[in-house]
């Protein structure tokens, strides 16, 4: 069962991250609790999911993909299952920032090689700022951001 306190958490580190990241897109987000905590937070958050069920958040109901148009400062993906290092690859595209905490591996690893695998691709994408940072809660808690 994944720490529900992991909304709240991971919204303070995004903006005490990424201060400066107004519209920030949030990949994967389910029902948009992480949009909820972010708005309140005064970020401007589109969340994209295709669950039926959610919250009244700003909700595009379709899976994000590398061709959305971006009008976004900052791309995050909260356990979003296949499309972490679709994150990533968008900030990458967009020359944005991004911020990702995985919780399962997309290419057969295992979660601490599948970590190290997103760290080395940042790198070779060219955000020359990036990391990884701990969450205080159980479970999969490891962010690996970039800017
Ligand atoms: C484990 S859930 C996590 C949901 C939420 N972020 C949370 O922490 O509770 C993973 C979600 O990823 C969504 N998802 C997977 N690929 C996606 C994509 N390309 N675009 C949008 N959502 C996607 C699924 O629909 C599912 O809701």
């Amino acid at each position: 069962m994944a720490d529900k306190r992991r909304f709240e958490l991971f919204a303070q580190f995004l903006t005490s991250h990424f201060p400066d990241a107004r519209r920030v897109y949030d990949v994967a987000g389910g029902m948009g609790r992480l949009n909820e905590e972010l708005t309140k937070l005064g970020r401007d958050v589109t969340t994209f999911d295709v669950r039926v069920k959610r919250l009244n958040v700003k909700y595009a109901e379709r899976l994000f993909t590398l061709d959305e148009p971006c009008e976004a400062d900052l791309v995050v993906g909260l356990h979003s299952d296949g499309a972490t290092q679709l994150c990533l690859e968008y900030a990458a595209k967009h020359h944005i920032g991004f911020a990702v905490v995985p919780c399962c591996s997309e290419n057969g690893t295992s979660y601490n090689p599948w970590r190290k695998h997103l760290l080395a691709l940042a790198s070779e994408r060219g955000f020359t700022e990036h990391g990884e940072h701990v969450l205080p809660m159980a479970g999969r808690s490891r962010v690996v951001w970039g800017r």
